[in-house]
């Protein structure tokens, strides 16, 4: 990796791997002495804005894949109204629509069933995740080029306006969103491409399919509250988020740069010049290390029972031998094999998971936020917490009573 180390992460290395308090304290006056110094703040909030702009808006280019080869502007421009598009899970960030158009959307007197409002909407750089280009070609607004950001699947909107229309939630899995569906609309796939990308469903993705043929989605995770966690995706392939960001930015998005994995099998090496992702890593890496896991809202869960769930969490449901510490993760200190977890085997005869990724073995998965994110671990085979503690009880001969699992399940809601 050519990435720079961040201050934030030397901070972190600095904390983990020093064994003597005194040294800590000195890194840690070290760093609050540089943190009061006007220009560090200056420079590490505008490399944090700076990856902002790049998780909502950078296609890295990725527009050759998207226009040339998929062809999307066509299926959008003949097809995809701004009703079907918010079918399939697409948001709307109110912030990028000009007054007019809201009122406009409130009266009716924009038509939300004609493709040209789509086209109009991407002018304004309001559809999250889709960047388009619009042109006037013989006197009429038309899409030219379109291309996929990583709000896509990792953003969502807070529906304050309508359902699926109201102000960006960077972080936030978009589980309405369908991308194998959204996908399969390309007229450049064959029928039998067409049948595996529509088999995947909402909020799920095969980062994998495009490299080995198999398929078998995971689950959009959020992309918030990785502050801390040194192991980065289900399976822990990379020690740092940039790693994957230029996995996904390079091998799924199709953005320009290179990606080169040994581990995988077959080995991974793509090369789609000129190199448009090497430079941004480092300020989209601030940006995400910065968004916070969303707290859990008030009144969501019994805090009493949160309490004794917490105990069981820690006692008789052994969670805390493998979720541990602040971020409840044993990674990158321990990953674990399949026949430990107990989300497998694969539902609906998925070929398995952890095989296809780098280091065959599982993360122990940074618990944060769980009330946000249904459904659970990378194949979402729990559509509840509830289900996640049953998996637990049983699996793992807990023999909890249904007193002490609906305890555990207010502790979870409560993270
Ligand atoms: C088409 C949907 C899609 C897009 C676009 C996408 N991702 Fe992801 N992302 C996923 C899926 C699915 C995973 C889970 C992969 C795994 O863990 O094996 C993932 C995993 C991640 C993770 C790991 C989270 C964790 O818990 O370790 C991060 C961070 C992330 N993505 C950031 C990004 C960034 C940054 C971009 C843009 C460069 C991006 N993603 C684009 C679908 C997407
Ligand atoms: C042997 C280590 C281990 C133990 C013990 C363990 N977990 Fe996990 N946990 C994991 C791993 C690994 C994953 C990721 C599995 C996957 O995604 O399929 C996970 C995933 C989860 C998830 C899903 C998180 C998400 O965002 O999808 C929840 C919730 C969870 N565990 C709760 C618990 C609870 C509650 C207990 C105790 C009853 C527990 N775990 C015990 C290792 C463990």
């Amino acid at each position: 990796m050519t990435v720079k180390e961040t201050p934030a992460l030397a901070w972190r290395s600095a904390r983990s791997t020093s064994k003597r308090p005194s040294a800590a304290a000195v890194c840690l006056v070290v760093l609050l002495a540089l943190s009061s110094t006007p220009g560090f703040v200056t420079r590490s909030r505008s490399l944090a804005d700076q990856g902002q702009r790049i998780f909502r808006y950078e296609t890295f280019g990725d527009e050759t894949f998207w226009t040339d080869t998929l062809h999307m502007d066509r299926v959008i421009t003949a097809a995809v109204d701004p009703t079907t598009a918010l079918s399939v899970g697409l948001k709307v960030d109110t912030d990028s629509l000009p007054p007019a158009v809201v009122d406009g959307i409130k009266s009716g007197k924009i038509d939300l069933k004609n493709p040209a409002t789509t086209v109009a909407l991407l002018k304004l750089n309001a559809v999250v995740g889709v960047r388009g280009t619009v042109q006037n070609v013989n006197g009429k607004d038309t899409l030219t080029r379109v291309g996929i950001t990583c709000a896509l699947c990792h953003s969502t909107v807070d529906n304050s306006f309508a359902p699926g229309i109201g102000k960006r939630l960077d972080g936030w899995p978009n589980h309405d969103l369908n991308p194998g569906a959204i996908i399969a609309l390309s007229p450049a796939l064959t029928a039998a491409q067409k049948a595996v990308y529509n088999s995947w469903g909402k909020g799920m993705y095969d980062a994998r399919y495009n490299h080995d043929g198999k398929s078998g989605p995971s689950v959009i995770p959020p992309a918030y509250g990785l502050r801390g966690v040194r192991s980065i995706t289900y399976t822990g392939d990379g020690s740092e988020i940039a790693y994957w960001n230029r996995y996904v930015a390079v091998t799924q998005m199709h953005g320009h740069g290179t990606f080169d994995e040994n581990r995988l099998s077959p080995p991974e090496h793509v090369k789609n010049p000129p190199d448009s992702v090497t430079a941004l890593l480092p300020a989209l890496q601030e940006y995400q290390l910065g968004i916070d896991a969303p707290r859990p809202p008030a009144g969501s869960f019994d805090e009493a029972a949160a309490r004794r769930g917490r105990a069981l969490f820690e006692g008789a449901g052994k969670c805390s031998t493998c979720h541990v510490g602040s971020r409840f993760t044993d990674a990158p200190r321990r990953l674990h094999a399949p026949s430990e977890v107990v989300s497998e085997p694969e539902p609906n005869g998925a070929p398995p998971f952890a095989a296809r990724s780098a280091t065959r073995a599982f993360r122990t998965t940074p618990l944060r936020a769980l009330w946000q994110h249904p459904p659970y671990f990378h194949n979402g085979v729990a559509p509840t917490l509830e289900a996640v503690v049953e998996l637990y009880d049983t699996k793992k001969h807990l023999n909890l009573t249904s007193q002490q699992k609906a305890d555990l399940v207010q502790y979870l809601k409560s993270l």
